[in-house]
């Protein structure tokens, strides 16, 4: 997820800023605190360490280095000059001019001290420049004074950081549906007919579309790994679960990718009860499912990237996946060999081939994470 600077300067907001921390770290985010001198008075730095989980011994220049968005929270009246100023005297002032990307600051200070036209001033110089400001809100300061000057509420600030981020990346505004796992098909209440789709390649796919900025939904079979943080989790345990959910959504999304093992077949009739062991054999007949991305791909949209994945062997698989790009009306199939034991199924890494029908190229073997990436290029590329 996101890198956030979170500058913390020297109010007595300042305690507020441990649960925004902390709420950037739920989140899934990376947050890199810096703590002015002023705010070490009203905290202390290891508290910021512990919350954002820093591993002791973090380079001293990671303020310096490259972040998705700096959050000063709270923002004093003597920051904010500093930083409408270009003063560089402190980490977290030195991180403003060295940081290129959304800034979020949330001014807390005196009432008296907010209207002063200096700071009026300062404030507005920081909007000219693209800087989002949230608050400050009204109410009473911890001198007891009415007015405008309160730092905004903890769960306020993170949304608006929130949506700066998903505001900023190659796939914002997009909307990205992806499955992921393995359905599982009831043959009665307590036995299932499944398959070993792990549901990492969909996960971090995901993950990836989100990172991009992309508004995420994923469609989670029985997966195996935690959804990742800003991600919509819809549940669809089986393939008519799945089929209900990728239909109802599927038309509003820009890009939809199947990553998900969709039974092909499921029992004809599940038995409501479990089936007592006897001697007899048990024979069930399976019935074929609806090809959910080929529905998809009949009621294309323009404009729409539809990607399916197929999971065959060999080179006859490869050949079938360039058909299933076809028959299924997809702009890009995903093909990975299960044939073999060292990528794919419920391993960490993959190999795939990327066949659109731009031509095909071949990922090497890397990390999910990495064949995400790849697969969210050529996406990128072909929403154009
Ligand atoms: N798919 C789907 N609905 C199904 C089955 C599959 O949307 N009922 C999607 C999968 O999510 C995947 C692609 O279609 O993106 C795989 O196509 P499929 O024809 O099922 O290929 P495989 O299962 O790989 O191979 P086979 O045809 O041999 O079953």
């Amino acid at each position: 997820m996101a890198r956030v600077l979170l500058g913390v300067s020297g109010g007595i907001a300042a305690y507020k800023a441990c649960e925004i921390c902390r709420l950037l770290v739920r989140g899934g985010h990376e947050v890199v605190p810096l703590l002015t001198p002023g705010a070490e008075r009203f905290v202390t730095a290891e508290t910021f360490r512990a919350l954002a989980r820093r591993p002791p011994g973090d380079d001293v220049y990671l303020h310096l280095t490259r972040a998705d968005l700096l959050l000063v929270a709270p923002c004093t009246a003597n920051t904010l000059a500093k930083l409408a100023h270009g003063l560089a005297d402190n980490v977290l002032t030195e991180a403003a001019l060295a940081h290129r990307g959304p800034i979020l600051v949330a001014p807390a200070m005196n009432p008296r001290m907010w209207s002063h036209a200096a700071t009026r001033a300062n404030a507005e110089t920081l909007r000219d420049r693209g800087v989002a400001l949230v608050g400050p809100d009204e109410g009473e300061t911890a001198e007891g004074e009415l007015g405008v000057g309160r730092m905004s509420e903890p769960e306020d600030i993170v949304r608006a950081a929130e949506e700066l981020l998903a505001g900023t990346g190659p796939l914002a505004g997009k909307r990205v549906l992806i499955s992921a796992g393995g359905t599982r098909e009831p043959i009665d209440a307590v036995r299932f007919v499944g398959n070993r789709s792990s549901g990492r390649m969909g996960v971090a796919l995901a993950a990836e579309a989100r990172r991009r900025g992309a508004r995420v939904t994923l469609l989670g079979a029985n997966l195996a790994v935690a959804s990742p943080p800003g991600v919509e989790l819809v549940e669809t345990p089986s393939a008519a679960e799945l089929e209900r959910e990728a239909l109802a959504r599927g038309l509003e999304s820009d890009v939809v990718i199947m990553a998900a093992a969709v039974a092909d077949y499921r029992p004809a009739e599940a038995l409501a009860t479990k089936r007592p062991k006897d001697r007899a054999a048990w024979t069930v007949e399976l019935e074929a499912t609806t090809d959910v991305l080929a529905e998809l791909g009949n009621a294309r949209v323009p404009g729409q990237v539809l990607v399916g994945f197929a999971a065959d062997q060999g080179q006859r698989g490869l050949e079938r996946a360039r058909e299933k790009l076809t028959s299924k009306r997809a702009d890009l199939f995903v093909f990975n060999d299960v044939g073999r034991e060292d990528i794919g199924f419920e391993t960490l890494d993959n190999e795939v081939t990327l066949i659109s029908g731009g031509g095909e190229r071949t990922v090497a073997k890397a990390p999910k994470e990495e064949i995400a990436s790849a697969i969210l290029d050529e996406v990128e590329r072909l929403l154009g």
